[in-house]
């Protein structure tokens, strides 16, 4: 498997990919990958005869006081786990290599990034918009793999493939859990000890939200209230949003049918998570 760092020699490899026939799946990453990574990669090798993985910390879609320089890091690592996955390269580039100093050109979207994180992260969405769009651009994939755990992120890809045609296929894959129900994410490195049995209150909410949607309850205020309440037991919890909206458009529901999609942002110190579960409603209420 080889580590690329140029958008020429990227291009030329998979141009000779694409003159022998192969179809070519990528998997866009911001790298200290883990299991729900792995799961991506393991998924794009099974349905393309090569997989390109990107392993890019993309400045423009971290805020001011986010997160960006403490980021983990760490190439070796990421190139082992692409490797034993069945990634045939991995396209790893300096930042100077993906935006000129005076880049001014950028991917936005209306609507569904103004919601859920696009609140408090109002410039995110048009940083994963840019970053995703050159890298659609760069590797001209077949397909393309996005998890489920970011809920927001994987509606506002497809909306932007349909929008701006782009010709790919985008694949949405389930989220990956560690054994307790904690969401597997990069961003998890950050905690204690404390904070990383406080961080299970995530999905504990979800399932309970969960579970009142399986009884019947149809009033999204009644569960959305329930979810709150049980966050609020965990003191090292801080709630940024509790939502839950249609699964394609992200808009607000009042009463519940199709799928709704119960999306979280909680803060655990100063540690910023997000969780989702989509519910299918079978029969109109
Ligand atoms: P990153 O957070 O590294 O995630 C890369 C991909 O892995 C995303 O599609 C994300 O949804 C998926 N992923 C992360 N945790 C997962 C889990 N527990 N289970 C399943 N999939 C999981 O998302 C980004 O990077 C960036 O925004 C990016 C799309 C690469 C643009 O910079």
């Amino acid at each position: 498997m080889q580590i690329i760092k140029t958008i020429d020699e990227l291009r030329s490899i998979v141009k000779g990919w694409k003159k022998e026939g192969l179809s070519v799946g990528l998997v866009p990453t911001m790298g200290y990958l883990h299991d729900g990574h792995r799961s991506l990669i393991v998924r794009a090798a099974s349905e393309n005869d090569r997989v390109v993985v990107s392993d890019f910390v993309n400045p423009t879609q971290f805020g001011v006081n986010e997160d960006l320089d403490s980021y983990p890091r760490d190439i070796d690592r990421d190139a082992a786990v692409c490797e034993a996955a069945g990634a045939d390269l991995i396209f790893h580039p300096e930042l100077e290599e993906m935006y000129f100093k005076d880049s001014c050109t950028f991917v936005d979207m209306d609507k569904l990034t103004k919601g859920l994180c696009g609140k408090t992260r109002p410039t995110h969405f048009r940083g994963v918009c840019t970053v995703v769009s050159k890298l659609f651009l760069i590797v001209a994939p077949d397909r393309a793999y996005f998890g489920q755990k970011d809920a927001q992120q994987l509606a506002v890809i497809r909306r932007m493939v349909r929008d701006l045609n782009f010709d790919i296929e985008i694949v949405g894959c389930p989220i990956v859990r560690e054994e307790d129900g904690l969401a597997m994410s990069s961003r998890n490195t950050y905690l204690n000890k404390e904070e990383r049995k406080a961080a299970l209150i995530l999905h504990e909410s979800l399932m309970l939200g969960k579970e009142m949607m399986e009884q019947g309850e149809r009033d999204a205020a009644k569960i959305q209230s329930a979810i709150v309440h049980k966050i609020e037991t965990e003191p090292l919890a801080r709630i940024d949003y509790v939502e839950l909206v249609e699964a394609e458009n992200l808009e607000n529901v009042a009463v519940m049918e199709g799928r709704i999609l119960t999306a979280i942002a909680v803060y655990i110190g100063k540690t910023r998570l997000i969780d989702n579960t989509i519910y299918q409603f079978s029969q109109p209420g």
